[in-house]
């Protein structure tokens, strides 16, 4: 079944913006926008990635490191940040061997812009939301985060419709899940269109005692926020980072490609059920 996340909404396209958050390193916010950009890919959409992320994983994943270290500023995210006062930057995205999906890559120039206490930083807040302004509609846009809430995170908190956290099936006080909520709360304050998508659990072995324990107690702790559907550890993910293309091309009848797409299909669902909410309230 083909669902777009482009929705007619009175013969206008609606763009739906999402960004993966979460202080914890690791948990699969990269993979995440990597793998479901395929999805989206082959279900017939324009997809925008954008890394915000000084360690630029999610570049490096389609174009290699070494073609990603030599970026110049002005050719990354940094552009956005390299601004007067007044007016923002801008950044032509790259296309991706993967139809349809283009990036705003990110290197080190990035980090001298990821600097805590974002909330301070006045307009320097809204550059990613000036940026994307500024480019073509795409029918999604997926936005990488840095593994902390500082201003990377903060301005895709604040030029995002949607947020979804990648939680791994540990401790979940070691990944700062309190300090993760409290920004999206304040974030809303400046962006009132911003809504929590869900938690997806990610790197799930269902053979782990401590893994399934874990998934319960989130969905115990976060009642009706936590996805259905469970992204599990999965070499395939790797092996189809290594090979430079989302699991749903280099493996498209893996599990690992099915989850992606089920994963995709979900966040839809939710989508599209917050939006019908909202119409109804
Ligand atoms: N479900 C999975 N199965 C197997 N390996 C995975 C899975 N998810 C992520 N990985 C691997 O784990 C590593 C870290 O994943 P990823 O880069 O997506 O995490 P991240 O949250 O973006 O990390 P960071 O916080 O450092 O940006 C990568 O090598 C990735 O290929
Ligand atoms: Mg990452």
């Amino acid at each position: 079944m083909a669902i777009g996340l482009t929705t007619v909404n009175n013969g206008e396209r609606l763009a739906t913006t999402i960004c993966m958050i979460n202080q914890k390193g690791g948990c699969g916010k990269s993979s995440t926008c990597f793998h479901l950009a395929g999805h989206f890919s082959q279900q017939g959409l324009e997809v925008l990635l954008v890394d915000a992320d000084p360690q630029g994983s999610l570049s490096q994943g389609f174009f290699g490191s070494q073609f990603v270290e030599t970026l110049k500023p002005h050719q990354t995210l940094a552009s956005a940040f390299l601004t007067s006062a007044t007016t923002a930057g801008s950044c032509s995205p790259i296309k991706t061997s993967i139809e349809r999906v283009e990036l705003v890559p990110a290197n080190q120039h990035l980090a001298r812009f990821n600097v805590p206490e974002p909330e301070m930083q006045g307009l320097a807040q809204y550059r990613l939301d000036s940026l994307l302004a500024g480019l073509p509609d795409y029918d999604v846009v997926l936005i990488d985060c840095p593994p902390n809430l500082f201003a990377c995170s903060w301005n895709a908190l604040l030029a995002a419709d949607y947020v979804l956290v990648p939680v791994p099936p540990e401790d979940f006080g070691t990944q700062g899940l309190r300090a993760v909520h409290q920004a999206i709360t304040s974030a809303q304050i400046l962006n009132p269109k911003l809504k929590l998508l869900g938690h997806v659990v990610t790197r799930y072995d269902g053979r782990l005692l401590v893994h399934r324990a874990y998934e319960q107690k989130l969905r115990k702790l976060y009642v009706g926020q936590v996805l259905t559907t469970i992204i599990p550890e999965a070499s395939a993910f790797k092996v189809a980072l290594s090979c430079r293309q989302p699991v749903t091309h280099s493996s498209p009848r893996s599990k690992a490609a099915l989850m992606t797409a089920e994963l995709g299909h979900e966040l839809i669902r939710r989508r599209d059920e917050t939006e019908r909410d909202q119409r109804v309230a």
